[in-house]
């Protein structure tokens, strides 16, 4: 498998952004926009309490929804949780696990997002699992090292028959929200160095058929280009994908 048969996925990540009734206008005109663009996968990670309106919205179109977080026990005393059960049962399909949001402001570690996206997978989810360096390890030189570890970290005890279900998101922290870009070369190279560590994981045949996503700072006017590269299926769009048409035009891109 290469490039060619890997299915983009373009993935919006709303954050804290829009209240429901904000959430039903925005899939609804997303949706609208993206109509028969099919040659990727079209989600949009929306606020647990958005969930129920954008899956509402989104019925009958080509827009999955996602969630932002879950917690990796199934149930039980961990209040202001929410588990992959109750994601899947509200028809939530994907889920961010690792963002860097998380890692930095709630004490995510790879100890967590491994147990959470375990519990994901388990539960029939499809995960985003996000990673990446700050600014001070590219500076360092240890870009390399960071993401690889992560990756063997945040993957330890999956399965090579779950990777299936597994999406990467590489995203330079100092990317994030920034309006600074990876050049398109550097998001090759690092997802080419994540790819190239879940083959030593298991084995070139999954590693060429993981989709992994570049994601900071990706919008309409730089997506063209770093989608062309060979190591990016696809993105994980913040700011932009709070807006329809700009959303839409990665989308564009992709196909
Ligand atoms: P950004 O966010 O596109 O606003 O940089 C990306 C992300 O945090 O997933």
């Amino acid at each position: 498998m290469n490039k060619a048969t890997r299915k983009a996925i373009i993935a919006g990540n709303w954050k804290m952004n829009m209240t429901p009734s904000e959430a039903t206008a925005a899939v609804k005109k997303t949706a609208e926009l993206v109509a028969g663009k099919d040659g990727c996968e079209i989600v949009l990670c929306v606020p647990f309490v958005d969930i129920a309106a954008a899956v509402e919205a989104a019925k009958g179109t080509n827009v999955k929804i996602g969630a932002q977080n879950v917690h990796f026990e199934a149930k039980g005393a961990f209040t202001g949780e929410i588990s992959a059960s109750m994601l899947t049962e509200c028809g939530v399909e994907y889920v961010i696990i690792g963002h860097s949001e998380r890692r930095q402001y709630f004490g995510e570690t790879d100890e967590t997002v491994n147990k959470r996206t375990k519990a994901a997978l388990a539960a029939g989810l499809k995960v985003l699992l996000c990673l990446g360096e700050v600014k001070e390890e590219r500076l360092a030189g240890i870009t390399d090292e960071i993401v690889a570890m992560q990756t063997k970290l945040d993957l330890a005890g999956i399965s090579a028959e779950d990777m299936k279900n597994v999406i990467i998101a590489y995203e330079p922290v100092w990317a994030i929200g920034t309006g600074l870009t990876a050049t398109p070369e550097q998001a090759d190279e690092t997802c080419g160095v994540i790819r190239a560590t879940i083959a030593k994981l298991y084995g070139a045949e999954v590693a060429e058929a993981t989709t992994i996503q570049y994601g900071g700072s990706m919008n309409d006017a730089n997506a063209a280009e770093l989608l062309s590269k060979y190591n990016v299926d696809g993105g994980l769009i913040g700011g932009a994908s709070l807006v329809p048409e700009k959303f839409d035009a990665i989308v564009t891109a992709a196909n």
